[in-house]
């Protein structure tokens, strides 16, 4: 498993690394790692953290125990961070799951479904929930088009994979493209399939001072 949180937290705008941010008393990142230990599904854990940052490097190694926790430091971009974790994970790990940090309160079921699904073939597994918003593709401030938000999902993490997959899909050329926004795209690339299970609304991404909000009143009712 890998828990990307190098990420500055730029449009949250708290001027500190995002996995830093406190929710309900505890850091971003380690609500992220205890959901992740709940779920049961990790034999071992590489932490990307942003270089040099002592507290999420405590706070990662505090949660180190039967499982394992390593801190690596992360890359300038999301899937240079994913490629450190990858490196300081085993090399006979047989999958390998990518989550965000950011999703802090994805629920330990998320976790269990997609491993499920690898266990169950799929070299390739996404958590996705259908759109709220009808979606239009734009360019130059005019709409050139509506797709069908039937055939549209958002995309969350965990994401899992079978390790070679994902180990290659990273060495290629394609991963340092700034375009690449997850480790699904570079599979696709691949023609390999990529499968969903059910994701879930409460594995969203705190990415702007709103979802910090709903992400504070959730684990206030939640009395964690
Ligand atoms: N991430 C990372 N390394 C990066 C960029 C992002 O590990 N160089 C991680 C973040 O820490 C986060 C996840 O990838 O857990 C999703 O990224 P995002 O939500 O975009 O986080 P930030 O990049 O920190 O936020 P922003 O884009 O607003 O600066
Ligand atoms: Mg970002």
């Amino acid at each position: 498993m890998v828990i990307v949180a190098a990420g500055s937290g730029q449009r949250l705008g708290h001027g500190i690394p995002k996995a830093r941010v406190l929710c309900g008393g505890l850091t971003l990142l380690e609500r992220s790692l205890r959901s992740v230990l709940a779920s049961g599904v990790a034999l071992e854990i590489a932490v990307v953290i942003p270089a040099g940052d002592d507290v999420l490097r405590s706070v990662a190694e505090s949660l180190s125990g039967a499982v394992p926790v390593r801190v690596v430091a992360g890359g300038a971009s999301r899937a240079g961070s994913v490629r450190a974790g990858i490196a300081a994970l085993s090399a006979d790990a047989p999958v390998i799951l990518v989550h965000d940090a950011a999703r802090a309160l994805t629920p330990p079921d998320v976790f269990k479904r997609v491993v499920s699904r690898l266990a169950a073939g799929a070299d390739a597994v996404i958590p996705v929930v259908p759109v709220a918003d009808t979606v239009k593709t734009v360019r130059g401030g005019r709409v050139e088009g509506t797709p069908d938000r039937n055939g549209l999902r958002a995309v969350q993490t965990p994401q899992g994979f079978t390790a070679r997959l994902l180990r290659e899909a990273h060495a290629g050329t394609g991963a340092g493209d700034p375009l690449i926004t997850d480790d699904a795209m570079l599979i696709e690339a691949t023609g390999t399939p990529v499968v969903t299970v059910e994701g879930d609304p409460a594995a969203f991404k705190v990415t702007t001072p709103l979802d910090l909000m709903l992400a504070e009143t959730l684990v206030q009712g939640a009395g964690t």
